[in-house]
């Protein structure tokens, strides 16, 4: 594993300041695991510090998924409640930064990945990866039965657009019930199809991108994915010709 100066992997990673690095040493917070004496300059690989007794936070390449709840929006700024929230404080620090991967409204709950890595993301987002995210849609009104063929047929125009969507599969499960598969992100894309058929989406739950889905993990929780999950996105989010 290559080596780099503590106190820019530290810093790097959102521990500390560079600056802090010496009082962290001092104060004993950060160790190598081999008992060897550290300066802020050493130069060090990832695996031998630990920080508060603990395994640093994956290295550069860190993909996370995030099991959103409501009320929480995917940007950094925002003076409410922020996905950011539900992560360790010391990611938001990190260099390069985590950024959500494309994002869900603060109205929709479900999965939503977050990485350090900018080609992975440009990759999942890109509109020639045409990766499917699938979404459980709960409607106020019952479906009237042409959905199906509107949303397949790839000629449905949204509001103030010029270029029709793509073909989205729509799964029916209850009258008020279905699954909606898409193969791009438009802005509120769900909520804005439903509405230009006359319905109203109530609840909007994002289940799956491409081969990850949230399985049980708990509203608010994270996770890191790990090689092989990271793996398989990027082969899954392929562009298409
Ligand atoms: N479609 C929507 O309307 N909202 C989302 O958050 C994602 C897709």
């Amino acid at each position: 594993m290559s080596r780099v100066r503590l106190d820019r992997l530290l810093s790097n990673l959102g521990y500390c300041s560079r600056r802090e690095v010496a009082v962290c040493l001092r104060e004993g917070w950060v160790r190598s695991v081999d008992g060897r004496p550290l300066k802020p300059d050493s130069a060090v690989s990832h695996d031998e510090i630990l920080f508060d007794d603990e395994a640093l936070d994956p290295p550069q390449g860190l993909l996370l998924m995030l099991h959103k709840p409501v009320g929480h929006t995917c940007s950094s700024k925002d003076p409410g409640r922020i996905v950011y929230d539900l992560l360790p404080g010391r990611f938001r620090h990190r260099s390069p930064v985590l950024a959500t991967v494309g994002r869900l409204d603060r109205e929709t709950s479900g999965l939503l990945l977050l990485t350090d890595d900018g080609q992975l993301l440009h990759r999942i987002i890109s509109p020639r990866s045409q990766l499917p995210k699938v979404y459980d849609v709960t409607l106020a009104e019952d479906l009237r039965g042409d959905e199906f063929d509107l949303f397949a047929s790839g000629t449905l125009l949204l509001d103030g657009e010029s270029t029709p969507l793509l073909p989205a599969e729509l799964q029916v499960h209850a009258p008020r019930q279905a699954s909606l598969t898409l193969h791009e992100g438009r802005y509120h894309q769900v909520r804005r199809m439903f509405a230009a058929i006359g319905n109203h989406v109530t609840a909007l739950h994002r289940q799956r991108i491409g081969g990850m889905v949230l399985g049980d993990l708990p509203v608010g929780a994270w996770r890191a994915l790990n090689a092989a999950e990271t793996q398989t996105l990027w082969d899954t989010a392929q562009p298409t010709v």
